[in-house]
């Protein structure tokens, strides 16, 4: 028998591939292979399986986002610099029409002015930041509790 789990895409947005030595003191010292192998764990647990995405640029990121239709499930972002003005970003989420969560590793609400609003959360499930790589882990499951909703 052939069981067909829930895809979920898990996005990352710019310099998010630097994690472990990018500013540790804000964003810790875990990398992104290592969040992707967590979510991995968890998404066995949840029954999900999970697909991950990550560019620098914000038209592949679109592109993505595009051609996630009609295969997956639920998206799961960390939009990186693009949280705080890519309505194009923002746009293409509400086009699919995929349920949505974004993450973010720091609290961006306790950082600079121009971090403190996300064009992004608008058009999503609900956001999850502040807790490094947890937010992930958490996102993840607040999504899996979503989609299984429905
Ligand atoms: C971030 C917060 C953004 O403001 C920043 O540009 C990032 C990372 C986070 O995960 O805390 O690249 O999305």
């Amino acid at each position: 028998m052939v069981i067909l789990l829930a895809k979920v895409l898990v996005l990352n947005g710019p310099n998010l591939n630097l994690l472990g030595t990018r500013e540790p003191d804000i964003y810790g010292q875990v990398t992104l292979d290592k969040i992707n192998e967590q979510l991995n764990q968890l998404a066995d647990q949840l029954g999900l399986d999970l697909e991950f995405y990550h560019s620098n640029s914000e038209g592949e990121i679109i592109t993505r986002i595009q051609q996630s239709v009609p295969n997956v499930k639920g998206i799961l972002i960390n939009p990186g610099a693009f949280t705080h003005y890519s309505l194009a970003i923002r746009d293409a989420i509400s086009a699919v029409g995929a349920p949505c969560v974004e993450v973010h590793l720091s609290n961006i609400y306790a950082r600079e002015e121009f971090r403190q609003h996300s064009v992004i959360a608008p058009v999503c499930l609900g956001q999850v930041s502040g807790f490094g790589p947890l937010s992930y882990l958490l996102g993840l499951r607040a999504l899996a509790e979503k989609l299984y909703e429905n």
